[in-house]
């Protein structure tokens, strides 16, 4: 069921690499309430060729971008809003990537090469994202933007390594740019904290499938899926939530005030 939410609106959805994406169920579901979209990714991630469906299904453009690149960036704010026709009114980052995780690099033997470049594409293209659309003028007057992120910039979750790091990045570059952008154009910026998801980044923690069981023991609602996460992504898109910025917002089923469920403890008792 639509509410048409975002009639009229115009997004750029980042991130979206196959079905499981959760930008991808975001995308689906701004294209239902009504927004008009420009999909991006970086350009390896194209030659998959899966965004295409999406394009085809949401009636949208394709503009690639690796968002550790300011000009790339700029070219992708600039012909957004050519291609939508007007100014850009939400943006969803939704990049995440840790060479260190990738090769299975235990936190203490991190690899700073590879976390660098973990900064720059998870954290780093959001303050570059931000930067460039505000240089650019490129987002309406209560305009929303939104970054994915996970509680492990809170708490420690040993296999997320690098990313746990990252993510607190992540985090306090939504508060401070949003405090900036907050004063120059009402544009809000949040962090949407999401249960652990089956997707390609998510799988690709070591130990995830225990993870994402444990989890779900320990949210009193069970794990959010994707397009609960979507869903929750459209409300910030809308203008139901204007005075929502500089916030991380916990999109989980409860897991992050809980302390303990009964089915852990009886777990705990077998
Ligand atoms: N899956 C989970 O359990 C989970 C939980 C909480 C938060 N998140 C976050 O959600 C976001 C999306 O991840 P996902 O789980 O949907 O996985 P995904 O693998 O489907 O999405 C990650 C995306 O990042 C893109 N990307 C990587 N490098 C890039 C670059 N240089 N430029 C542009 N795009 C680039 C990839 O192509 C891919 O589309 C990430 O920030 C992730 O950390 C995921």
């Amino acid at each position: 069921m639509a509410y048409n939410l975002l009639k009229g609106k115009r997004g750029i959805i980042t991130g979206a690499l196959d079905a499981n994406s959760i930008a991808w169920k975001v995308a689906e579901k701004a294209y239902e309430e009504g927004a008009t979209l420009v999909l991006t990714n970086a350009p390896i991630a194209m030659r998959m060729g899966e965004i295409n469906k999406l394009a085809e299904k949401t009636k949208s453009e394709i503009i690639p971008a690796d968002a550790t690149s300011v000009d790339e960036l700029t070219n992708l704010f600039t012909k957004s809003q050519e291609v939508l026709g007007g100014k850009i009114d939400f943006v969803l980052h939704s990049i995440g990537m840790s060479v260190n995780i990738r090769k299975k690099i235990p936190y203490t033997e991190s690899n700073y090469d590879y976390f660098m470049k973990g900064i720059d594409v998870s954290a780093m293209s959001f303050h570059k994202m931000l930067a460039v659309a505000r240089k650019l003028d490129a987002i309406n007057e209560w305009g929303s933007v939104v970054a994915l992120t996970y509680m492990a910039a809170q708490r420690t979750y040993p296999f997320y390594t690098d990313m746990a790091d990252i993510k607190a990045m992540l985090e306090s570059i939504a508060r401070s740019f949003g405090y900036h952008y907050a004063l120059k154009k009402h544009v809000r910026v949040n962090t949407v904290s999401q249960s652990p998801t089956r997707t390609t980044a998510g799988s690709g923690v070591k130990g995830f499938e225990g993870f994402i069981t444990y989890a779900e023991k320990m949210s009193p609602l069970g794990n959010a899926t994707g397009e609960d996460c979507a869903n929750y992504c459209v409300t910030l898109f809308s203008d139901l939530t204007r005075y929502v910025t500089m916030q991380n917002l916990f999109h989980d089923g409860g897991f992050s005030f809980t302390g303990v469920t009964q089915s852990v403890i009886d777990q705990m008792e077998k």
